[in-house]
């Protein structure tokens, strides 16, 4: 295995302009240790999330929380509506948390936000880098089971699962089996900036003026 510091500069964000440091040094481990995290610091992570903007600041985002040491019970149920090959690893995390968006505006059922979705990856996106700034990794999932998670974990009508994320402390990619220890410490790879920012109309090229241009690493 790279040794600690090979590992992350392996999987930092090469970019061509400067980025905030918990941007570039973020990325979705697989690998968690034993240690628990500080309930201060998942508070943190909620008050990034609460702290987030919305459309009509609906604040449609709904966390439900699972910490393994301290819920046991909660923690095996929310695990158990993960895909096997996520479960295999995500299990080990110690917090799962599943995010659920409010699916209408207010009160009345009938006036559907279509920015829920939107706004439940806003506010988990905040949560994200609150964790890498706090020292902690985090990894989202889709394969999840939906249907499981609302009749298990009683979510109400109107509102969606959207994912799960794993919460913790990097660990070892030796702890993982051989496939994911592949991936673990392979680079992390993006779409270049020109296929996904446009000028004036779609696919038109965007120039962008390089005065404060970095250097791409790696
Ligand atoms: C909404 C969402 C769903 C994801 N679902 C899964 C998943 O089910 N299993 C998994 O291993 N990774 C999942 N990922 C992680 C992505 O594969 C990962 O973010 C992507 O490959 C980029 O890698 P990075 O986060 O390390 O930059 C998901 C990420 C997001 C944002």
């Amino acid at each position: 295995m790279p040794q600690e510091r090979d590992l992350e500069a392996v999987k930092r964000a090469k970019s061509r302009f400067p980025l905030l440091e918990p941007i570039a040094r973020r990325w979705s481990p697989r690998a968690f240790r034993d240690d628990p995290v500080e309930p201060e610091k998942l508070g943190s992570l909620l008050e990034a999330a609460r702290w987030a903007p919305s459309s009509f600041n609906e604040q449609p985002w709904r966390f439900l929380v699972a910490v393994r040491r301290d819920d046991p019970e909660a923690f095996e149920k929310l695990s158990s509506c993960l895909l096997e090959g996520n479960r295999s690893w995500a299990g080990r995390a110690p917090v799962l948390l599943l995010t659920v968006a409010k699916t209408y505006f207010g009160d009345d059922p009938t006036r559907k936000n279509r920015h829920a979705w939107h706004d439940v990856g806003l506010a988990t996106a905040q949560m994200v880098l609150q964790a890498a700034a706090l020292g902690l990794s985090t990894h989202l999932m889709a394969g999840f089971d939906r249907d499981r998670a609302r009749e298990l974990l009683a979510i109400p009508d109107g509102y969606e699962p959207v994912a799960v994320m794993a919460v913790g402390y990097r660990g070892d990619p030796e702890t993982l089996p051989p496939d994911l220890r592949e991936r673990e410490t392979a680079p992390r790879a993006r779409k270049p900036l020109e296929e996904i920012a446009f000028g004036g109309r779609f696919g038109a090229p965007l120039s962008l003026r390089p005065s404060v241009e970095v250097e791409e690493e790696g």
